[in-house]
């Protein structure tokens, strides 16, 4: 495949390339038959660790393509481990047609896409989770109209917030994270996230008071305090997050009109109440319907396919 495109990153598409893969998604959307377009295609999905959403959306995604998805579990290849990660991909360049893979470290995805002919797309890593927000920028146009909106991440600066954080900047947005000392987004990326703002009009704000983060946000974002790979610190994390929890009370400062967001899996009773996440402001399953729908966007656009 001449000049293939990755996706390790959301900043690896352009601000108008986002907003096509967004409308593309949106238009899948409306049209669930399959169409074929990747008939005759094998993917390898590889996943270091555990997924409900990603796995299922990228199984069905392929499938409703006309393509066909291997699933790679964690115990299956022990990549790195049981072989090297360049060996891994230069075997499965030989037999698929795409790479999704989720895994410990961002490095481990770049050294897939340096050794593979086709394109590899994160599946979350430890810096970012470029394929969630996406799919959330699809919600938020849904919801909004508009992709131009105020998103507040409330907890840790965690690969769903960098992820949020870069594409808000594309955007041309405004995000802000309420976080505290120590958990802000990956520093290289808030510089990134800068700069990008600078051309786009964007801000970008870290805060430590929940209350000022959501007192006047469009979006009002959590995602849990312990992500997967961090479970020894989950104690300390509890502790620390404890005054980010979103709840009825942090929700009585926000506009009506916020929408609560979480990329789930959700830790009900720690950054999110039941109330909160049950509630009539809450869009998480828009947002886990969306991922499949934006899958299939991302798919298309790597691949050039028009419907
Ligand atoms: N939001 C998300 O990526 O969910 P999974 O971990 O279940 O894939
Ligand atoms: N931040 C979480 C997201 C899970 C979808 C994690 O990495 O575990």
């Amino acid at each position: 495949m001449t000049g293939k495109r990755d996706f390790l990153s959301v900043t690896d598409f352009t601000p108008d390339e986002v907003r096509e893969v967004i409308d593309l998604s949106i238009q899948v959307k409306k049209d669930r038959s399959v169409h074929n377009l990747l008939e005759g295609k094998s993917f390898a999905l590889i996943f270091e660790k555990p997924s409900l959403r990603t796995r299922t959306t990228f199984e069905i995604a392929i499938h409703e393509l006309g393509g066909y998805p291997i699933y790679l579990a964690p115990g299956d290849i022990k990549l790195g481990k049981r072989e090297s990660v360049p060996d891994v991909a230069h075997n499965l360049e030989r037999w698929t047609y795409g790479i999704v893979a989720r895994v410990f470290k961002q490095s481990t995805v770049e050294t897939l896409a340096a050794n593979y002919r086709y394109p590899v797309i994160n599946a979350l890593s430890d810096i970012e989770h470029p394929c969630q927000a996406i799919g959330d920028y699809v919600t938020i146009k849904e919801h909004a109209g508009d992709t131009k909106v105020k998103l507040s991440f409330i907890g840790d600066g965690n690969n769903v917030a960098n992820s949020l954080m870069l594409l808000t900047a594309m955007l041309g947005g405004e995000f802000t994270i309420a976080c505290p000392e120590g958990y802000e987004p990956n520093a290289a990326l808030i510089v990134r996230a800068m700069d990008i703002a600078r051309e786009t009009g964007a801000r970008i704000r870290i805060v430590r008071d929940p209350i000022e983060a959501v007192k006047d946000a469009d979006f009002i974002y959590t995602d849990v305090w312990t992500s997967m790979g961090q479970e020894e610190e989950a104690e300390i994390r509890r502790r620390v997050f404890a005054p980010y929890q979103v709840n009825e009370e942090l929700m009585s400062h926000a506009p009506k009109h916020a929408k609560v967001m979480h990329c789930l899996p959700a830790r009900r009773g720690e950054e999110i109440t039941d109330g909160v996440i049950d509630g009539p402001q809450s869009i998480v399953f828009d947002q886990a319907e969306n991922r499949l729908h934006s899958e299939k966007g991302i798919l298309m656009f790597l691949y050039g396919l028009k419907i």
